[in-house]
């Protein structure tokens, strides 16, 4: 009997794993194939992304109905102890339990620190600390507050929530969690240094993940996994991250491995890390980069190494006039500089380097 039970179980794991490698595949050609659909211009590109979300969505649905989902508790038995659920996580977690998984496996096998912006109440966080088990430096950036709308899971104290569901699982010791913006200096400075080398970077917050690579990819270890959320043109975020994914992935910085429910796993590409530099663009000539607190620190900005000026321009000035006018300002809640180029070109593609020299007021 215990024999047959042993047979049948593995014979159902693996029908489920054939299945589950078959349709991340599916996923991830579809992916492939809608590219050149994606890469053209305006109307087109809007109407492929929103098809290019009807089968992972269509999937989701499937997979949060099946039948397996609602197994749950024998992983303790088999695993041993310590042995964290991902079905159990799935429920406070944003993400799909299948992404879940990978990162799970992406943090188990990878070494170099763990940069993981976005955890909200910790879904994605346990899958990867419980991958890990304390192998590898963690940092969490979260803003925190609350979010009592939340229609699956409200938070009324997102960091509190954090803490407690990792105390839950026995991993809060190996996460150091810094509240904050993760573009805010003065929150990213000393994460980059408990991190070290960057070896899995992790993004799954407000979809600025063009600044957030721009500030990370200097630090980031030659085989960095890299794994970006909110990639399906039916997510509101994913107006900002498709562009961004699209045009790291063209000049080789980002390669893609594979997409799983909307979330895109690759690694960075052998290319100069300059290219990951990249400026928001905020309005008319003006462009934004992290700063530290103005309160304490003088900063000069640099065109090609060639001073730029007026500093302390009026920001109405520099988004009308621009011409190198710019803006050393405390954005609350976050500072940086607001500045414009010598001749209005746009900073991403103008093939200039922009510096800051940062001096202790
Ligand atoms: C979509 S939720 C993350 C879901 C989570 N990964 C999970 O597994 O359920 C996004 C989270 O990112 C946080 N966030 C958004 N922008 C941020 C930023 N720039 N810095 C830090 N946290 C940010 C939000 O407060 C929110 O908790």
């Amino acid at each position: 009997m215990v024999a047959v039970h042993w047979f049948a179980r593995r014979a159902w794991l693996a029908v489920r794993f054939v299945y589950m490698k078959t349709r991340e595949a599916a996923e991830t050609t579809f992916w492939h194939t809608t590219s050149f659909l994606r890469a053209t211009p305006s109307r087109i590109r809007r109407i492929a992304g929103r098809l290019a979300s009807v089968p992972p969505r269509l999937a989701h649905g499937v997979m949060r109905a099946a039948p397996w989902n609602r197994l749950r508790g024998g992983g303790a038995k088999q695993h041993g102890a310590g042995y964290v659920d991902l079905h159990e996580v799935r429920q406070f977690s944003m993400l799909d339990v299948n992404v879940l998984r990978a990162l799970r496996k992406a943090a188990r096998r990878g070494k170099g620190g763990v940069f993981d912006v976005g955890p909200y109440v910790g879904g994605s966080t346990i899958a990867m600390a419980s991958g890990h088990r304390g192998r590898r430096k963690h940092v969490v950036i979260e803003a925190g507050g609350a979010y009592p709308d939340q229609p699956f899971i409200p938070s009324l104290d997102i960091i509190a929530d954090l803490e407690r569901n990792l105390a839950r699982y026995g991993l809060l010791e190996l996460v150091s969690i810094y509240q904050g913006w993760s573009d805010d200096p003065a929150v990213y400075r000393p994460a980059l240094k408990e991190a070290g080398p960057i070896g899995l970077f992790f993004f799954d917050a407000n979809g600025a993940v063009a600044e957030q690579l721009s500030i990370c990819a200097p630090f980031m270890a030659d085989d960095c996994t890299i794994i970006l959320d909110d990639i399906n043109a039916g997510q509101a975020k994913a107006a900002i991250v498709l562009p961004a994914l699209n045009r790291l992935i063209a000049k080789g910085a980002l390669v893609e491995d594979k997409v799983i429910f909307g979330t895109w796993f690759g690694h960075i590409g052998k290319v100069d890390r300059s290219v990951f530099a990249h400026y928001a663009h905020e309005e008319g000539h003006a462009w934004m980069m992290p700063a530290p607190d103005p309160a304490r620190w003088r900063v000069e900005l640099l065109e090609d190494g060639r001073l730029l000026g007026p500093d302390q321009a009026l920001h109405a000035d520099i988004r009308a006039h621009g011409h190198g006018a710019w803006s050393h300002w405390n954005f609350n809640p976050v500072t940086r500089v607001m500045f414009s180029t010598s001749d209005n070109t746009d900073p991403n593609e103008n093939g200039r380097k922009y510096e800051l020299k940062v001096y202790p007021r």
